[in-house]
């Protein structure tokens, strides 16, 4: 049985800090509201003249140097983003030249903030089903550039920055490898379009358009459908929550993660958190986490990981890695 295993994690934050006390001079907001609904205590933002792909480009390159792979390895470029450097081509086509990669498939993936679950899940089955061999599976997003600046309502939710994998081929002929991605949900129900959205696009408006979000219908939404898709991967792993080693979940809300992860009964101690240092990064935040944790010594070879996420859609979904 072919599986796809995780060989090597990357991320890239910009070098600028926003704090909450820096929104707080131009917008009517404090660092101990932000913190008590949020978590968020600063966040990374872009400089002038950054691109989403030159933040994948770095946080691929930091994935392929801990994979111990070059440009010559790998047959398949995906970045999930919803901020992209153009409408067209893909970013990962961008991506894909300019880390010097001439062969295989490139292309973008739209989920909002399941981005990098619905991704996981794609690239795997591409190498499940022999189109692939090895992956880059990226998130990366400058939803700065989204941003309405003058919206506390919003501003002070999120941050740029990206993270990428390199997933590879595992097992094959007459073995079973014993890791890798072990079984992904996903889920979506367009019906909430309205509640997390961009005002704008190439056939509507023909501008880029700002984020506007209901924020208390998808935190009423959140805890729900998160915890419904993430028993569902349980049941088909036949596993329980204590035997995950470590809960990496989109970094939106520390309230919702705690939420989600006190009804599912997965200890505090193995949710990975980074909302309070990168905002809510959509597509990038579970990869960014991922690397934080990998980097740090935390997830080790072996241990069973669980990445969930839920975004505008609504998206959601839960993937189960073996690591
Ligand atoms: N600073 C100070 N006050 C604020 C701010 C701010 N930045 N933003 C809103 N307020 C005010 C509101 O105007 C309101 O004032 P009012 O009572 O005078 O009208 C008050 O605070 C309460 O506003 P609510 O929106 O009801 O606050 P709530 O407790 O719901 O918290 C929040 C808002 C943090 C957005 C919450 O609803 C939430 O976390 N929602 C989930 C949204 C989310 O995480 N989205 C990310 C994308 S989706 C995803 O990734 C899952």
């Amino acid at each position: 049985v072919t599986r796809s295993v995780v060989v090597g994690t990357g991320s890239y934050l910009p070098d600028r800090i926003v704090t909450n006390d820096d929104l707080a001079k131009f917008v009517d907001t404090s660092d101990e509201w932000i913190v008590q609904r949020t978590g968020i205590r600063q966040r990374h933002i872009v400089a002038e003249g950054q691109a989403t792909s030159d933040l994948a480009v770095a946080a691929a390159t930091r994935a392929m140097a801990a994979a111990g792979v070059g440009p010559d390895d790998i047959d398949l470029v995906l970045v999930a983003t919803s901020t992209p450097d153009n409408t067209f081509p893909a970013t990962a086509t961008q991506v894909q030249a300019k880390l010097g990669i001439l062969r295989g498939a490139a292309f973008d993936l739209q989920a909002v903030c399941s981005g990098f679950v619905y991704g996981m899940t794609v690239a795997d089955s591409l190498i499940r089903t022999g189109v692939a061999k090895r992956a880059l599976v990226i998130g990366a997003e400058t939803f700065s550039r989204l941003l309405d600046w003058e919206d506390r309502t919003t501003c002070v939710l999120f941050g740029d920055g990206a993270g990428a994998v390199v997933l590879e081929a595992a097992g094959g002929e007459g073995t079973i490898a014993d890791r890798g991605v072990l079984t992904s949900h996903l889920r979506a129900d367009g019906r909430h379009g309205d509640k997390l959205y961009v005002d704008g696009g190439p056939s509507t408006t023909g501008t880029v358009g700002h984020l506007r979000m209901e924020g208390r219908e998808v935190y009423k939404f959140a805890v729900g459908a998160v915890t419904d898709v993430i028993e569902d991967a349980f049941a088909a792993a036949g596993i329980t929550a204590d035997d995950l080693d470590w809960f990496v979940p989109h970094q939106a809300n520390r309230r919702i993660i705690e939420a989600s992860a006190k009804k599912l009964g997965i200890a505090a101690e193995k949710t990975v958190l980074t909302v309070d240092r990168h905002g809510n990064t959509s597509a990038a935040s579970i990869p960014l986490a991922l690397d934080a944790a990998v980097r740090d010594g935390r997830i080790q070879r072996g241990q069973l990981v669980l990445l969930e996420s839920m975004g505008g859609g609504f998206t959601w979904g839960a993937v189960l890695v073996r690591w």
